[in-house]
């Protein structure tokens, strides 16, 4: 969380650092800060609340011109979000400024010896805390700025992505990462410095990715990188990908309703080059060298959070079915404190849209410590878990900028998807012909969501009737059951209205005690092995005057008689189905966050890449 920029170079900083903080803006949006430096000194410009208001700020600021620059958005984590609190923080001279994304875990001990020796203090936040102690050590050791950063990094505990201006060096940034994710854009003469590739992409694409423990310093228009055991690297220069259209929102009034409509593509885009059906190819490239492991695996656990949890669900019920290799789901922040049992026939799968998320970087870092094989399959290349597990796929949905995951889901789902069957086909428990089967069937899957997305309008009319609702329910069974999961994740982080997903025979254990005419139900009906006994949760519920919003496979023709309202999705194999029967709940949360005035793509208190614990 947080996201910040940095220029250096023969351009106004400010410009580029504004637009950048804007497209960092779903890291964190509680409060936004510049710091320039020109011949009028180092001066720091911060506002509480989204860009837009730093920017207004701005307006009435002279001397703003600056070929150097540092800039954060914030996610708060220390302090509220306020003026003050925001980045980027001075040291006490005014001397030298600093932005950081991450926790120092020590802060409190740090501060308090830093008191001790008369320092003040103006914000609550660790941050603060963190330019200080390096600026007690620049001052007390005699040393270079470079160096007294490298010192105090030995000395704190905790997860940073750092930049610094010092006052007295108008052409150098010195930045470092532990943790956070840090990318250096290499233009001509000029470097741009960001959480993610996105504020760097229209200049450049070149990339650096810097490491956890080094440190790069940008001085007279060269890079160096150095290890904080102050060895010397050669910076290893990436060719990004990436298109600017794909961060823009293209027309729609919203990045989610843009990536909800894209998953056509993005899931052909996940299977191209992959998947050839017709001559019964199947080929992960990153599963290559792995595929051993991965077929005498004693088990498979695959460890996540949030939405990429949830496609973790829909994949144990894909291996358990087709490759007969049991397999667990963990909630990565329960699995790293848990001292789980493993060993190197452990088969670990990390699932995560940024790469970035700390809890399942350290659920792999535990893992990988017991002799387990890690598997990524993450959305945003270069980031921090493709490259510190073993292997993996990327799911190339392209940037997903709404906080809510859409596009992103259904890309995990689909590479997962492709790891059963290929799992399932290599190990025998798979037949030839059934593969086949499947393969031809995964093809069709885009123009299927193609399709379902056509009921828009009626889903819309639908969240017209709902849009005040307090609470809601989702029900579902089998591969629907994460399903259910997930659109009551999606409804309840954008709309703020209160939703649980539930495994529909569960109802009648506790929450149906919650059902009276108040109450819509969304339940996942589609034509599947558990479709009977869903059609008598319907019932429960209808018996207790619930509203019924069922999702059913084309040409439904029971639940249509039972429910209040159907949204009719195209038939597909079992398996494949939460790849569609998604699609209506983005809609239907989508419709109802807008209808509610909410703030669709940063809704409050959440972040697109939560990078703490
Ligand atoms: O980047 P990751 O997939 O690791 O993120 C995990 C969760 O933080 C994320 O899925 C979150 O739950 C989304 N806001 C859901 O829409």
């Amino acid at each position: 969380m947080c996201g910040i920029v940095a220029y250096v170079g023969q351009q106004d900083a400010l410009p580029i650092i504004i637009k950048g903080l804007k497209r960092l803006e779903y890291r964190g949006y509680d409060s936004a800060g510049v710091a320039l430096l020109n011949p009028n000194g180092l001066t720091v410009y911060k506002k509480k609340g989204k860009v837009s208001e730093l920017e207004n700020h701005l307006l009435s600021q002279e001397n703003l011109l600056s070929k150097i620059g540092i800039g954060h958005t914030r996610w708060a984590t220390h302090g509220e979000p306020n003026d003050v609190n925001a980045h980027p923080h001075y040291s006490s001279n005014d001397q030298f400024a600093m932005i950081h994304n991450g926790i120092i875990e020590n802060y409190d001990v740090l501060k308090t010896d830093l008191i001790n020796k008369g320092y003040k203090f103006h914000s609550e936040t660790d941050s603060e805390v963190f330019i200080k102690f390096i600026e007690d050590i620049y001052a007390n050791n005699d040393c270079s700025l470079e160096e007294a950063v490298r010192l105090a990094l030995h000395k704190v505990v905790g997860a940073y992505a750092i930049v610094l201006m010092n006052k007295e060096e108008p052409d150098t940034l010195i930045a470092a990462r532990k943790g956070s994710p840090l990318v250096i854009g290499v233009g001509d003469n000029e470097y741009f410095l960001a959480s993610d590739a996105t504020p760097i992409i229209e200049y450049t694409n070149q990339v650096v990715y810097l490491d956890d423990y080094e440190i790069a310093v940008i001085r007279d228009g060269k890079l160096q990188i150095k290890t904080i055991e102050n060895v010397e690297t050669n910076p290893y220069i990436n060719q990004l990908e990436m298109e600017l259209e794909a961060i823009e929102k293209g027309g729609y009034e919203h990045f989610m309703l843009k990536e909800i409509n894209e998953q056509p593509r993005s899931i052909a885009d996940c299977m191209r080059g992959r998947l050839d059906a017709q001559n019964g190819r199947l080929v992960l490239g990153g599963l290559r060298d792995y595929m051993n492991k991965f077929q005498n695996a004693d088990r498979i656990i695959i460890t996540a959070c949030g939405t990429s949890w949830h496609a973790g669900l829909v994949a144990e019920y894909l291996f358990e079915e087709f490759a007969r290799i049991p397999v667990e789901v963990e909630y990565a922040s329960e699995f790293r404190y848990r001292n789980p049992v493993l060993s190197d026939k452990d088969f670990i799968i990390a699932i995560s849209q940024s790469g970035e998320t700390a809890d399942t970087l350290a659920a792999i870092e535990l893992a990988k410590s017991k002799g387990a094989t890690i598997f990524g399959v993450c959305n945003v290349v270069g980031s921090s878990i493709p490259r510190t597990t073993h292997a993996g796929s990327y799911t190339h949905a392209g940037p997903e900028i709404g906080v809510a995951s859409t596009k992103a889901f259904t890309a995990q789902i689909s590479v997962l998807t492709m790891m059963a069957l290929k799992l399932g086909y290599k190990r025998g428990t798979l037949p030839e012909n059934r593969y086949m089967q499947l393969l031809s069937e995964l093809e069709t899957i885009p123009s299927k969501v193609e399709r379902a997305l056509k009921m828009n309008d009626k889903i819309h009319e639908i969240a017209k009737e709902y849009k005040d609702a307090r609470n809601f329910l989702y029900l579902g069974r089998g591969y629907n059951f994460p399903v259910a999961l997930e659109g009551a994740l999606k409804l309840k982080e954008i709309s703020y209205i209160h939703a649980e997903g539930y495994p529909a025979a569960e109802m009648k254990h506790g929450p149906i005690a919650l059902i009276d005419e108040e109450m819509p139900v969304v339940f996942i009906a589609t034509k599947d092995s558990s479709y009977e006994k869903v059609v008598s949760n319907i019932q429960e519920v209808k018996a207790r005057k619930g509203k019924i919003i069922a999702v059913v496979t084309e040409g439904d023709t029971v639940v249509k008689n039972m429910a209040d309202h159907v949204i009719e999705i195209p038939a597909t194999e079992e398996a494949f189905v939460p790849l569609i029967s998604v699609i209506p709940l983005q809609q239907l949360s989508y419709h109802i966050a807008v209808m509610r005035g909410c703030n669709v793509d940063q809704p409050r208190n959440l972040a697109k890449s939560v990078t703490v614990e």
